[in-house]
């Protein structure tokens, strides 16, 4: 690490050259002229205020606001409300009009009656669904309760549970190649089936019935046998492994302007030959199994993708034939001909340089015959299926947090392997498929007994597959596949489980399930007297709901737990959880010092030293531990910045105090934590005082005696002035306002404080990710604020704080309580309805962004387009209870992003940065 040189304007001081973060990002040091050469880091400058306030562009939001008020609101042509509807006839393309018409003519039966040549995954006769009309909710009689998906009624769990034992599909696969160690099958999370015939490989929708042949409109491969096929995490690519050794990524999204386009890359390993197993981590890391038994992690975004080895000695000694990663991809299994399986810990994938053959956690050697198949368990941690093929044909249970102790060794077919196994969370039940062409269910609940046994072919079953929902897929050697719907849950009940940590984390993905499954519009039964939420997924229905508000609008509190706790304590439950006339008498009262743009602009400077003092911050912290833990840095700096907003003074979160600014930070994570888990878990807490809420109470004790601290010190110090209140700070101006009293100002300071201290330092993250992760838009940025460094518009740099808004949405929903009797996609919602707008989640959406949703394309916000109803996006909420402190998040945010930019080159190392759900979208990790 090299000290580069002194920085003009402040007074002789040295800086780092590089900046490096822990956490990820890393920041170099860099001058004003932008640059990408990484090593160039001549005379760092902290540069003074050239950052002026300005009125942020009109946004969606603003218009949609604006068309509120001036009563064009009803008006469907100025809304451009064509891409409201997923699946408007108007965005159905000619090529999927004819795909459905082909599929329509095959599940009529005509193509199932073809020439042999013709019967390429056709439907058996009879058995063919009826044709999808329009979009998967075909009925709109009754609104869609959920609680089939996430968990059984209390009935279903008794061993006597209805199973439907004959297939509900079934179709020709003529091609499908008769290997017992090929992956022919995979279902992604969109519910797009692929399904691979020897040299051919076709794409299947379960629910619309449309088919593709996927290569009929790409150049044909000449890899030769597709051996396994595989769709990543996220549904986007699908990658196929081949006889010859290759692997082969695809983006079936990409449009077919030219050959070979939606062929993303060829990944080869020298020597390697038959690729048999393949299994993605979320991003963009993929662990390929070859016939040498060597295992190879590729990173598929860089050239030189191979990321590390697993093989010599250390590995197996013949051909892979399973590969899964654990769900918190700590673990990786491996199954092998050589008869072991073998985990390998999540740590060895990559490093600086590539990893070569370390050892493995564990090798498990008990199986007889060759281990065809592994599955980590997706109810109960620690537990690993092994299955064994010929002369085995047991499954064989490991609990991998117990040295891999073995739990249980269940005899599963007398005559053969096991050639499948899934996992089936609602009913903790495990389903086999094997090759005396049996489905067995075992019950974990119930010691592991067999409950069922299905014959499902006459033929060995070679792949056993289970869709998102409740649905799994066979293909066996009579070349048929079938699907059976043997997860279906009773509907009866009201008890929704989302207690599981893991449903709670993934609550956002719970939610895009739910739009997957149902559409648009879906009534979640929540139980336990919460009675139900409407989820809405439509701008339309958004745009009804928010234009119902009126002067008061009624919200379900974001933490009904900090509600409790404060009226616990006689304390005002503040802005964000109070509802009627008490709500609108404190947000009127700030609602002028707030909200205006113009108001604002009186604590532009305030944000530029708080900016300032970041800018400083990072260059020290590099300077002390030779790297940057962005995520830390962020929270002080919005620690900071609340600081100087809300109690007129520097906390000194970014100097000498930032061990007491980091003790709060983790204290409020912790309130959002636990509050995210008592939100969608049983609300005992409203009756008992139960240990969770003990927990609540202790954490909010002491999170409320600091923030208590500093108000009264704050206001301690405040006077009521005659002056003008124009060019108050904000509690100054709260203060001189005559009817708030002591009690009134402090309710709202904490609401802001709290509020806004979990929000804007995840967004500066988010927006910092993106920037390092995209070289291009960065030197955009600093090429914008260096050719006028005195602009106060700054548009691309406010483009991609919108895009990042778009592509990392902090939050899950805005709420509301109806008020009035609405029609929404066509349902009555009677009026007293709580009801989500979950438009947020649905940002990376095809139907709603059609150009490139997963990309990071800034530019997209400045082309105007008119595509986007301005209700699907709405990060700030929208009307009377829109966020207090957006004006705030989005000055801070622009005004300090600028700043990092003109002085570093920003980079991100490790994991890319995913979300987890903690009452808010937050970046996962530390
Ligand atoms: C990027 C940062 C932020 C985002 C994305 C955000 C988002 C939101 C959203 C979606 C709402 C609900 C709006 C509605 O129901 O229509 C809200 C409410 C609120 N936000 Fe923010 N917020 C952010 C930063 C802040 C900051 C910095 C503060 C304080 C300085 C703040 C204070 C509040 C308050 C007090 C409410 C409750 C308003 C009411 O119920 O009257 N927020 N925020």
């Amino acid at each position: 690490m090299n000290t580069k040189g002194k920085t003009p304007g402040s007074a002789g001081r040295t800086v780092r050259a590089s900046v490096q973060q822990q956490n990820g990002l890393t920041m170099r040091k860099r001058d004003m002229t932008p640059t990408r050469n990484t090593n160039l880091v001549p005379n760092a400058t902290f540069v003074g205020d050239r950052f002026l306030g300005v009125r942020l562009d009109q946004d969606e939001l603003d218009h949609a606001n604006h068309l509120m008020t001036s009563q064009l609101y009803g008006n469907k042509e100025n809304l451009n409300s064509s891409m409201s509807e997923p699946n408007s006839p108007e965005r159905k393309s000619a090529e999927g009009e004819a795909l459905k018409q082909m599929m329509r003519h095959k599940s009529a039966g005509v193509l199932t009656d073809a020439e042999d040549g013709d019967r390429i995954l056709c439907y058996k006769k009879n058995l063919a669904p009826p044709p999808a009309i329009g979009y998967i909710n075909q009925a709109k009689v009754v609104l869609y309760s959920t609680n089939n998906v996430i968990n059984p009624a209390s009935s279903v769990k008794k061993s006597t549970r209805h199973v439907k034992e004959t297939a509900s599909k079934v179709l020709d696969g003529p091609g499908l190649t008769k290997d017992l160690y090929s992956r022919h099958l995979d279902w992604g999370c969109h519910n797009w089936v692929a399904v691979a015939l020897g040299y051919e490989l076709y794409l299947w929708n379960t629910e619309t019935c449309v088919i593709k042949n996927f290569f009929e409109d790409n150049a044909p491969t000449n890899e030769g046998l597709i051996t396994s096929v595989r769709w990543s995490q996220d549904g986007r690519y699908i990658s196929l492994g081949y006889g010859s050794g290759a692997v082969k990524i695809y983006d079936p999204n990409r449009p077919k302007t030219t050959e070979y386009v939606r062929e993303l890359r060829t990944l080869r390993v020298g020597g390697a030959s038959r690729c048999a197993s393949i299994a993605w981590r979320k991003q963009g890391v993929m662990t390929c199994g070859y016939k040498s038994g060597d295992i190879v992690n590729h990173d598929v975004r860089i050239s030189q993708h191979v990321v590390s080895s697993w093989g010599g000695e250390n590995g197996h000694s013949r051909d892979i034939t399973a590969l899964e990663w654990s769900s918190d991809e700590n673990m990786c299994v491996s199954g092998s001909s050589d008869r072991t399986a073998k985990i390998w810990e999540g740590r060895f994938v990559r490093g600086d340089g590539v990893i070569q053959d370390p050892e493995p956690q564990f090798t498990i050697d008990e199986h007889t015959g060759q281990v065809r198949t592994a599955q980590f368990c997706s109810f109960r941690d620690g537990i690993l299926a092994t299955a064994g093929g010929i002369n085995d044909g047991t499954v064989k249970l490991w609990d991998v947090k117990r040295q891999c102790q073995k739990v249980r060794e269940l005899n599963v077919c007398e005559t053969g392997g096991v050639g499948g196994i899934v996992f089936n969370r609602p009913y903790s039940e495990m389903l086999t498929a094997s090759d005396d062409g049996f489905l067995r269910i075992y019950r974990f609940n119930a010691n592991y007994k067999l409950s069922h046994e299905i014959q499902a072919s006459n033929e060995p079953i070679m792949d056993l597959v289970g869709s998102p929902y409740d649905e799994v897929l066979i293909g066996d050697m009579e070349e048929t596949l079938k699907v059976f719907q043997l997860f279906s849950v009773d509907k009866s009940t009201n008890i929704l489980d989302r207690t599981d940590s893991k449903t709670i984390e993934g609550y956002n993905h719970h939610l895009e399930e739910m739009y997957h499954k149902y559409g648009k519009i879906v009534k979640e039964n929540l139980g336990f007297g919460r009675k139900h939420v409407i989820h809405l997924f439509d701008p339309a229905d958004a745009q009804t709901v928010l234009a119902a508000d009126g002067k008061t609008p009624f919200i379900v509190p974001l933490q009904e737990t900090t509600q409790k706790y404060r009226e616990m304590k006689g304390m005002n439950p503040g802005l964000g959880n109070l509802n009627g006339p008490e709500w609108y008498r404190l947000r009127s009262s700030i609602q002028h010092a707030m909200m205006r743009p113009q108001s604002v602009q009186t604590y532009l400077p305030f944000s530029q030293i708080v900016s300032e003092e970041l800018v400083k911050h990072v260059a020290k912290e590099q300077v002390r531990f030779g790297h940057v833990n962005m995520q830390k840095v962020a929270g002080r700096w919005s620690l900071e910045s609340a600081g100087q907003i809300l109690f007129e003074k520097s906390l000194g979160s970014l100097g000498d105090r930032s061990e007491w600014a980091d003790g709060l930070i983790e204290l409020n994570k912790k309130i959002f934590q636990l509050s995210a888990k008592m939100r969608l878990g049983f609300p005992l807490f409203r009756l008992f005082s139960t240990p969770s809420w003990k927990k609540m109470v202790e954490l909010e004790d002491r999170f409320y005696a600091e923030v208590d601290r500093l108000m009264d010190d704050a206001l301690d110090k405040l006077t009521v002035k005659d002056s003008d209140s124009q060019n108050m700070r904000f509690a100054s101006y709260l203060i001189n306002q005559k009817e708030l009293n002591r009690r009134d100002v402090k309710v709202i300071l904490l609401s802001m404080f709290s509020d806004g201290l979990s929000t804007t330092a995840p967004m500066l993250i988010y927006n910092l990710y993106n920037i390092a992760a995209h070289p291009d838009a960065q030197h955009k940025i600093q090429k914008e604020i260096k050719e006028d460094p005195t602009s106060t518009k700054l548009p691309f740099l406010r483009s991609c704080i919108k895009e990042t808004f778009r592509m990392f949405p902090i939050g899950t929903e805005v709420s509301r309580i109806t008020q009035k009797d609405l029609i929404l996609s066509g349902f009555h919602v009677p009026s007293g309805t709580a009801v989500d707008i979950n438009t947020n989640i649905l940002m990376r959406n095809e139907v709603l962004f059609s150009d490139s949703p997963h990309e990071f394309k800034p530019q997209r916000w400045l082309e105007k387009s008119k595509d986007v109803h301005p209700f699907t996006f709405l990060p700030f909420g929208f009307g009377p209870r829109m966020c207090a402190g957006r004006r705030f998040a989005e000055q801070d945010l622009l005004t300090s992003l600028a700043k990092l930019c003109a002085n570093f080159d920003i980079h991100h190392r490790g994991e890319p940065i995913t979300q987890i759900y903690e009452t808010l979208l937050l970046p996962r990790g530390n």
